[in-house]
């Protein structure tokens, strides 16, 4: 893995220079090709019935709503290499952020996300101001050849109050999107088609009451 992993440090590098700046950064072709290949693969060879849709709310009270979010998740782990490359170099980008930020991120946890077509995922904050232990949010995308007109873009907003998003991206395979947790409103749009994503954060220790979604 050695030599492939090697390119990723100057993008890393920059994707904590801007989430120091604005507090988010977008990068296309952000890792090594063989990496989102693999990972695209992954995704298209799990099973069906192992991507559990995805809820809201905490262990006990979490629930599945479909006007709320409509996707299906796969937790990922390192058994499979390809999970496990991707999670390698998370830890990097992690190391990354503490260095430039002093952000004292402690893990991270990630998940595929599918968007079978019309799938959609209203507008959310990842964490919640002061109560949270999530902090940087990662979006990964693996979706080749995707064009504008299929729809599925991630909207960024800037507060609670924005009506407009500041920033949209559509989920062009090798795009990463990194934001502040608690600091961007952001939804997923419905697709024409199938659409794959990694999402993941990045995690501080455990302060008092946790409000994040189980995994
Ligand atoms: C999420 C999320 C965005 C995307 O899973 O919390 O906002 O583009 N995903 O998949
Ligand atoms: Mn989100």
């Amino acid at each position: 893995m050695g030599n492939r992993v090697a390119p990723c440090s100057e993008i890393f590098q920059q994707i904590a220079q801007q989430l120091a700046e604005v507090g988010y950064s977008v990068i296309e072709d952000a890792l090594p090709e063989s990496v989102s290949q693999a990972l695209y693969q992954r995704a298209l060879s799990l099973p069906s019935d192992e991507f559990k849709r995805a809820g809201i709310g905490r262990n006990h009270s979490l629930k599945i709503d479909d006007s709320y979010r409509t996707d299906e998740i796969y937790w990922l782990d390192s058994d499979d290499e390809a999970e496990l490359a991707y999670l390698s170099l998370m830890d990097q980008l992690r190391l990354d952020i503490n260095r430039l930020l002093y952000m004292g991120l402690f893990d991270y946890e990630a998940h595929f996300a599918h968007y079978a077509p019309g799938s959609f995922y209203k507008r959310h904050l990842d964490a919640f101001q002061g109560n949270t232990n999530r902090v940087v949010t990662t979006v990964f995308y693996l979706n080749p050849e995707w064009h504008e007109q299929e729809g599925g873009a991630i909207n960024l907003y800037e507060s609670r109050q924005s009506e407009i998003p500041f920033k949209t991206v559509f989920p062009q395979m090798g795009t990463l999107v990194v934001f502040l947790s608690d600091q961007f409103p952001h939804e997923v749009l419905q697709a024409q088609r199938d659409r794959y994503s990694i999402a993941g954060w990045f995690r501080v220790k455990a302060t008092g009451v946790m409000v994040d979604p189980p995994r």
